[in-house]
Order: C-alpha cells, then structure tokens, then sequence
C-alpha cells in the first residue's frame, strides 16, 4: 500500500487492525494529564535565547514573578523575569504549564501560547511577544514563531465508510446479516472503549461546558441557524427554548463526574470505515476523556436520520440496527445511567443533522422531526431507546 516504506512504529506488513492501534496501550495513554511538566534549564535558555539573539546571551539574574502577590489566588504557569549581561530589556519567559481551566493538555497549551504571540503585538500600548515555542520532555526549547500553519500525519485506512453502508440499507424493509452485524460490532467496540474509566472530575465538567457551548457544539450550531430560513421546522423562540434547556442539563450532569470515560468524540457514520467486518476509526474529536453517551448518541441518532431521509419516517432497516445497537451496548456495559445523561447529546447531534450548514440538501420534513426528536428528548428523565416511536412522532 505504501510501497515498503516504513513510518516511524508502523510495521510494514502488520495486520491492518495494528496499524490502527486497535491494541490497547500498555500504559495509560500518552499526551495529556499526569505527567510532570518539563521545565527548561538555565544552560539550555542561554543556548536558546543565542540562536534567537543572534548574539552570545547570558542570564544575569533569574526572578519568579509572583502571582499571588495582591491577593490574587491563581495563575496560570510560571513567569521567569530574566535579565541577561549587556541587555539592556529583561525578557519574560511564560510558561504554560498548567493544568486546569482548559489548560490540560499540550494542545491547550499550545494553543494558548500561540495566541499570545499572534495578538500581543497588535494592541496599542501592550507589551509585544518576541518568541513562542515548544518544550520537550528533556527541557529542550524548540521555536515556533515562524510557524503559520500546523499538520499532523495519519496512516491512510482502506474500507468502505459506514455512512454509505447505512445510506444503502435505509431503503430497505429489513436489513441484511452484515449489516446488523456490523451495529453490533459498534456497539462492541463502543462498549470496549468506554470500559477505561478516568477519575478526573474537572475532565468531565469542561467537556460539558464544550457540550454546551462550544463552537462545534450546542451553541455554535444553534448560530449556525442565524439567519437561515427556518419555516416549516423551527422558530427562534424554538432554538432559544432548545438552549435554555441543555443549559440547564450542563448543570444536572455536574454530578455525574464518575461517568468519565476514553471516547471517540465525534463517533458518526463518516468517521467509521469498514474494512471486511473490522471497523476502522478516523477523526477523533474534543480530546481522549468525555462522556460515553457522547459517541452512544452521534452513531445512534444516524439510524433515525438515515432512514428519516430514505422513508420519511422511522421504519425499514433502520429501526433494528437502532435496537440491536442499543441492545448489545448495555448488555455490554451495564451502563445504567446512560439514559439520564444522554438527552443534551442527543439534542446536539439532532441539532448538526437538522441544520441546513451541515445537510443543505435534505427535505423540510427531515429537519422538522429531528427537531421535534431534539426537544422531546430534552424532557426524556431517563432516555428508554424504545421509545423512540414517541419521540418522533407526529402528535403529542
Ligand atoms: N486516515 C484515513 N484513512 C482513510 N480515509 C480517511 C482518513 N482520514 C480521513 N479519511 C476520510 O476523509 C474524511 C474526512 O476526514 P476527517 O478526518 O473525518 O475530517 P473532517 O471530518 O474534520 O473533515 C473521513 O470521513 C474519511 O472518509
Ligand atoms: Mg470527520
């Protein structure tokens, strides 16, 4: 496939089910939380700061910048004031390294530097970024200033993408052997990803606070309506009633902070593919730890919609794979309370399928029942996927 080159760890001639890591990790997962974060010696910021001088530099005197100082009880990272022998400026050197209030991860750190660099400069009177950059687990300093655009490399997976699976049995009556198997090979897999738990209980409230307002979330795709024309299928008075509710839903979950599991985050029919009967996953979203509902409900929700686009209605073979989903999941998980959480993530997903953003080309009807689906389902305390006939249907 790759014609006998070899990347990295990527073992020519592996099993393409270890390519794509289906091994768990033999320890716990790499890149976010529990580790020390590294720091930089002073050695290695007189070596950095030559390069990025282009003069020998060396450090006169090292100052902590107190944080507390004024009663303030927080920071972020550290801030090292560093004089340097025959600067005339001292330079400040923030580090990142925090890990709370959606600092937790690399990336998040990453990003946050990034800003600072980009936006210090263009107001008026603010002291001006001169470098960012990378430090790695040895505390070697990596400049990024020159960057403008960030990239990442994946393995490239053959198979057929569910979606189009699901597209073709839709309008069917009944679906075929492979195709329910297939359900419930997701189902499987699902329940095997979420079986690692995380005690983390922030994790778990700043993912809902994702869920409810972030930009790919509730909140950004309820604007993503703005201006849209929503005639036969919504009102703004339905929209506001919509998030009024999932806000308070963010402050019920609150207390199901134990719920944190691993996740796949954005666990749809386009980010699954088919290899034989293997799944194959790409495009894993929001981070490593969320809510199970979470992926429960961005596949579960594509049966509805699949066979709401095909039939119009929720009938066909769409409405056994619903069940032998759901089915095999709790068999698999015993999870008991995934029906009392799973109502705003449901809301969500409804809201993305509805919107004509995301899906310009479906029927009025289409996102006129998914959005019956969303606000009905908002008052379902707890969600029973056998009543999903009630939930979208006409009267009521
Ligand atoms: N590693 C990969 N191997 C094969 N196909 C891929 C791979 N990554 C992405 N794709 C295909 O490209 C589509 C878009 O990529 P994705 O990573 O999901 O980006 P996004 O959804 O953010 O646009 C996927 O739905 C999948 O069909
Ligand atoms: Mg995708």
């Amino acid at each position: 496939m790759d014609g006998g080159r070899s990347f990295g760890a990527v073992r020519e001639g592996a099993p393409l089910a270890m390519r794509t890591g289906d091994a768990e990790p033999a320890v716990g997962p790499a890149g976010s939380l529990g580790v020390g974060l590294p720091a930089p010696s002073k050695e290695e910021i007189e070596h950095y700061l030559t390069e990025l001088l282009g003069r020998p530099a060396r450090i006169a005197s090292v100052e902590r910048l107190d944080r507390s100082e004024g009663g303030k009880g927080f920071g972020y990272g550290a801030l090292l004031r560093l004089s340097l022998v025959g600067e005339a400026r001292d330079l400040v050197l923030h580090r990142a390294g925090t890990r709370c209030f959606g600092h937790d991860t690399p990336a998040d750190r990453a990003y946050d530097s990034l800003l600072a660099f980009e936006s210090y400069g263009s107001l008026p009177r603010h002291v001006r970024a001169v470098d960012v950059g990378s430090i790695d687990a040895a505390g070697r300093m990596t400049s990024l200033r020159t960057a403008r655009d960030f990239f990442f490399f994946t393995e490239y997976a053959e198979g057929h993408p569910y979606h189009r699976e699901l597209a073709a049995a839709a309008g069917r009556d009944r679906p075929i052997p492979s195709e329910v198997e297939h359900a419930e090979t997701l189902a499987l897999l699902l329940a095997r990803l979420h079986q690692l738990r995380r005690r983390a209980p922030d994790l778990y409230k700043r993912r809902l606070r994702q869920l409810v307002g972030g930009d790919e979330c509730i909140a950004g795709t309820l604007d993503g309506y703005d201006g849209r024309d929503l005639r036969g299928y919504a009102s703004p008075e339905l929209l506001l009633a919509i998030e009024k509710r999932c806000v308070r839903w963010r402050r019920k979950l609150k207390v199901y902070t134990a719920r944190l599991c691993r996740v796949h985050g954005d666990f749809h029919p386009w980010n699954i593919l088919f290899q034989g009967d293997e799944p194959v996953l790409v495009d894993r979203s929001r981070g490593e730890w969320g809510e199970a509902a979470d992926d429960v409900a961005a596949l579960s929700i594509n049966f509805v919609f699949f066979a709401l686009v095909a039939k119009r209605h929720f009938t066909g073979a769409m409405v056994p794979l619903w069940e032998r989903f759901f089915e095999r999941y709790l068999e698999a998980t015993g999870d008991m309370s995934l029906g009392e959480v799973i109502a705003p993530y449901f809301a969500w997903r409804a809201l993305v399928l509805a919107s004509p953003v995301w899906y310009p080309a479906i029927d009025t009807s289409v996102r006129r029942r998914l959005f019956r689906f969303a606000a009905r389902v908002l008052d379902e305390e707890p969600f029973d996927h056998r009543r999903i006939g009630l939930l979208l249907a006409e009267a009521g």
